[in-house]
């Protein structure tokens, strides 16, 4: 079973989710590897993908978003987990992760475009130091500052007891090519 963890990272926590996903698929006993959208992986070379994307502005990374396009067919054919890497905090209106709200815009065409098996929001990380050009900017509004904290609010717990949900699917599963 060989599976993919594709990411779109801006500033690198969700490149490491994607990365700690593969490794904790790897300690169920299948392949994972980790691949950048822009090293344009084929999902044609694997049994089982997961995708995930940052988001800004209640966007995925438009990068993300065409890799699922532009393997439409492919993904289409194979198991697919999506996952969203993005709140740093839940607000007195958004109480839940499972608030629909929290769904980046996207995710209802990529429904219909993969049929996922899944797709999962997580909480994300900022470090203001890192940012660049127009982030920088829309961070430094006073209402953006308080909805954007600064700190790594990744929830290790939740990935890994999501990734061992992805093995434990993918064990069940016949293996669609050899
Ligand atoms: C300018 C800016 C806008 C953001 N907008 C959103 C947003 O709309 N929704 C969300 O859930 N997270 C938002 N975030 C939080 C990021 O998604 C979070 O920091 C994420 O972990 C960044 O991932 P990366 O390090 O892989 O780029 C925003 C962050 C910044 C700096």
């Amino acid at each position: 079973m060989r599976v993919i963890v594709v990411y779109a990272s801006r500033y690198g926590s969700t490149r490491e989710i994607a990365e700690f996903i593969a490794e904790k698929i790897r300690q169920h006993g299948a392949q994972a590897e980790t691949r950048s959208v822009d090293a344009a992986p084929d999902p044609e070379d694997y049994d089982a993908v997961v995708i995930g994307s940052a988001v800004y502005m209640g966007h995925w990374m438009k990068e993300a978003v065409e890799f699922v396009r532009r393997n439409r067919t492919a993904l289409a054919g194979r198991p697919v987990w999506l996952f969203s890497s993005g709140p740093l905090k839940l607000g007195p209106e958004i109480a839940s992760m499972d608030d629909p709200r929290l769904e980046p815009k996207e995710i209802g065409e990529l429904r219909k475009i993969v049929h996922p098996m899944d797709h999962r929001v997580f909480f994300g990380a900022l470090d203001p130091e890192k940012l660049g050009g127009k982030h920088r900017t829309i961070r430094m509004l006073p209402a953006a500052r308080a909805a954007l904290p600064e700190g790594d609010f990744r929830n290790w717990n939740d990935i890994e007891a999501w990734a061992g949900g992805i093995a434990r699917a993918l064990a069940t599963r016949p293996v669609a090519s050899a």
